[in-house]
């Protein structure tokens, strides 16, 4: 185990954050119980089975090291930025090794199936209303209690940008649901892949920080695929929980559409699961064990429950996205995150929210006990498409990083 010695934080000014982040990071470089998910559950249909914890991207990171390190990135990324649509050329002087990888890595796999992707559309047209909500206190609060990627982002450049952070994540759930999102003038292979040179990036630049561990790398096979399940696998969960009605070929498409953003994420094929029911199988092992609370996720939730803040949205104050996230995700996560019920909301969303979905997805004609929760309910959903459309107007381009936090 490669340990941050408490005299290398004092020496190099990490403080407590740094030490109590360091000493959640090397208690799980191994695993409890062996790794035995079958690849023969995976798109690809087999594989080696080598355990995701032990493998990075090697393609990826070869190149961006070598760019990060000898290239003009302000250049590259002033290039990058006008590369926007999936069937667009990449810009001419970009450095040769980049352009090469990114033309490998922008091809769809053998496996990509329009008509799922069909189906996909349909899928987030209809849930649009609830996936917003869903990607950033779903997903965005269970990655503050995923503690390699808290404190992959707590000290990377992004831990200091929050804000525009979140943006970019919530650009990538939007991408996904677009309705020709890998096809001709889609963003979402453009999307893909410029996250994976910036995960790559990341690898390389991510060690060199004081506050991070020696010998440690971030963001493996592993833990991509536990950021994938926080996403697809934690919103499917979701949704089935609060019996909204899924017809089987938009789920299986909204699977797939999460398929193909792991692929072109660098994920090999091997890794990600060709079913939801192997997706759940392979996220009681992956995701579910290693939820825990460490001193950067709590920091980066508290300023998640800021996000409504400076807004005109009444319904986004802190309270009620606090009892919005202690409901979706649990008493135990919430305590974690030191989320305080709230005492009209939590026991709201708990006794009606249950049957205001039932009502407005037409499972129920009429319950009595919704009428004025309903409305609220409504309202809320509302105000955060709001947030989510208006954050969504900001330009964004997603840039490599050369510093860390
Ligand atoms: C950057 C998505 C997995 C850590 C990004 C960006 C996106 C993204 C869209 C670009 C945002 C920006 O430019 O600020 C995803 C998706 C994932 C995934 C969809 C899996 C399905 C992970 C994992 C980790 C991680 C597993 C760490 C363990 C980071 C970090 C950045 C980043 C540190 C750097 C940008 C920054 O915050 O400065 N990711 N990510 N990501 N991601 Fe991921």
């Amino acid at each position: 185990a490669h340990r941050l010695s408490r005299r290398d934080a004092l020496r190099t000014g990490g403080g407590l954050l740094g030490v109590v982040g360091a000493m959640a990071l090397t208690a799980r470089t191994a695993r409890a119980e062996p790794w035995n998910w079958s690849p023969a559950d995976s798109v690809a249909g087999g594989g080696d089975g080598a355990d995701p914890l032990t493998k990075y991207d090697p393609d990826a990171d070869t190149v961006l090291a070598d760019v990060i390190d000898h290239a003009d990135v302000p250049e590259v990324n002033r290039l990058l930025a006008t590369w926007i649509y999936n069937d667009q050329p990449l810009p001419a002087g970009l450095p040769k090794n980049l352009a090469d990888f990114i033309e490998s890595a922008r091809q769809l796999p053998a496996w990509a199936d329009q008509g799922k992707l069909a189906s996909s559309f349909e899928f987030n047209k209809k849930r649009g209303l609830y996936l917003g909500v869903l990607y950033a206190f779903a997903s965005g609060m269970m990655s503050t209690v995923i503690p390699h990627e808290a404190l992959a982002v707590y000290y990377s450049r992004g831990g200091s940008h929050l804000k525009e952070r979140i943006a970019k994540t919530a650009k990538f759930g939007y991408d996904i649901g677009t309705v020709n999102a890998y096809g001709d003038g889609g963003e979402m292979i453009v999307t893909c892949v410029k996250t994976r040179i910036i995960h790559a990036s990341v690898r390389h630049l991510l060690p060199r920080s004081p506050y991070w561990p020696a010998g440690v790398t971030p963001i493996s096979q592993d833990d991509l695929m536990v950021t994938w399940h926080s996403l697809a696998t934690t919103i499917m969960r979701t949704l089935t929980a609060w019996q909204v009605p899924i017809p089987a070929a938009e789920s299986d498409g909204y699977l797939h559409s999460w398929q193909l953003a792991g692929h072109l994420l660098g994920i090999r094929d091997e890794y990600i699961p060709a079913t939801w029911e192997q997706a759940n199988a392979q996220a009681s092992q992956q995701l579910d064990p290693i939820l825990a609370p460490t001193a950067e996720g709590k920091d980066l939730a508290n300023q998640l429950l800021n996000l409504g803040a400076d807004l005109d949205l009444t319904l986004l104050s802190r309270g009620i996205l606090g009892a919005f996230t202690r409901f979706v995700m649990g008493d135990k996560v919430a305590d974690w995150l030191a989320i305080p019920r709230e005492p009209v909301w939590s026991p709201l969303l708990e006794v009606a929210w249950g049957p205001f979905v039932a009502v407005r997805e037409g499972v129920l004609a009429v319950a009595p006990v919704v009428d004025a929760p309903y409305w609220m309910f409504d309202e809320f959903l509302r105000q955060f498409a709001l947030w989510y459309v208006a954050e969504l107007r900001m330009p964004l381009s997603i840039e490599i990083p050369l510093t860390n936090r």
